[in-house]
């Protein structure tokens, strides 16, 4: 009887193990962008791919060239970190190749700081909330109804005046 080598066992996982890196190897040159970035690990052309995208929110600075002085103006006062698109909606929905297409949202509900100034529990402390006890502090607050604005008396670009 011709015994087998006493080695075949190795040549056989040997054998499992090549087809495994083969295996391996295919399904990743097949799963792998052409343009794979090894560098940074990163597919190269995504980059582009997001900045050919239709801009929707700008930034503050998006609002610079047509209203500086409103953005000069705010970066005084308290409400100075925030964003001109979160109370006026997206840059897209007003500005079009370069120019005004519509209006910006202007929405003087009482929503619109409540957003933002509501009480709520998960807030900061140090936060300013429109608490029971800012009501009861201020006389003018105690008469105001749902409906109306708080921009009636707080400008909303400088919010203590
Ligand atoms: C807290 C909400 C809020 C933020 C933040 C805000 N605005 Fe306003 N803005 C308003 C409201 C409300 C009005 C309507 C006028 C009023 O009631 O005083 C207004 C009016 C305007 C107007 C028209 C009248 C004017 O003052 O010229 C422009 C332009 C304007 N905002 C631009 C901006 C820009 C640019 C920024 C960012 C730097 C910004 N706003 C940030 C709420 C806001
Ligand atoms: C290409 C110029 C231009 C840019 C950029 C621009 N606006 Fe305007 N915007 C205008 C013009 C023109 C008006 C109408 C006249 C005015 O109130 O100054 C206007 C008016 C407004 C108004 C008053 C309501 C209305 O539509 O008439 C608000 C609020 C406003 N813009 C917010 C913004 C914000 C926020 C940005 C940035 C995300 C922005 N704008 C970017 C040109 C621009
Ligand atoms: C996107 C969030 C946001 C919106 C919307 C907003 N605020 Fe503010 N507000 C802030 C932040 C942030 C500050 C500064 C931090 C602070 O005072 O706790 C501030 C500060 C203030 C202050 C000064 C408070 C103090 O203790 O000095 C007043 C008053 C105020 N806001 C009123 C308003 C009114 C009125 C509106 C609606 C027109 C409004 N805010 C809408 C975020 C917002
Ligand atoms: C009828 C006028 C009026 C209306 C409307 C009004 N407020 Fe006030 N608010 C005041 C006055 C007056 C003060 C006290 C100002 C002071 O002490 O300097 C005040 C103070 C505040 C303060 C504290 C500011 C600080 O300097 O500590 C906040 C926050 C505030 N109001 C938010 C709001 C919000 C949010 C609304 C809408 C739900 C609103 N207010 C509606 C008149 C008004």
């Amino acid at each position: 009887m011709n015994n087998p080598s006493p080695r075949s066992h190795l040549y056989r996982l040997l054998g499992v193990l090549l087809i495994g890196l083969l295996a391996f190897l295919g399904i990743r040159a097949l799963a792998t962008p052409a343009n794979w970035d090894y560098d940074n690990w990163h597919r190269a052309d995504a980059v582009d791919d997001v900045a050919a995208l239709p801009l929707i929110y700008g930034g503050n600075e998006s609002c610079q060239a047509c209203h500086e002085e409103v953005i000069d103006d705010m970066a005084e006062y308290e409400h100075r970190t925030l964003s001109c698109e979160s109370c006026h909606g997206p840059f897209a929905d007003h500005i079009k190749d370069g120019e005004k297409f519509a209006d910006a949202v202007v929405d003087e509900s009482q929503w619109q700081c409540l957003n933002c100034h509501g009480e709520l529990i998960s807030r900061p402390k140090d936060f300013t909330q429109f608490t029971k006890e800012l009501v009861e502090k201020v006389r003018r607050h105690q008469e105001l109804k749902p409906e109306d604005p708080c921009v009636e008396c707080h400008a909303p670009h400088d919010p203590r005046a």
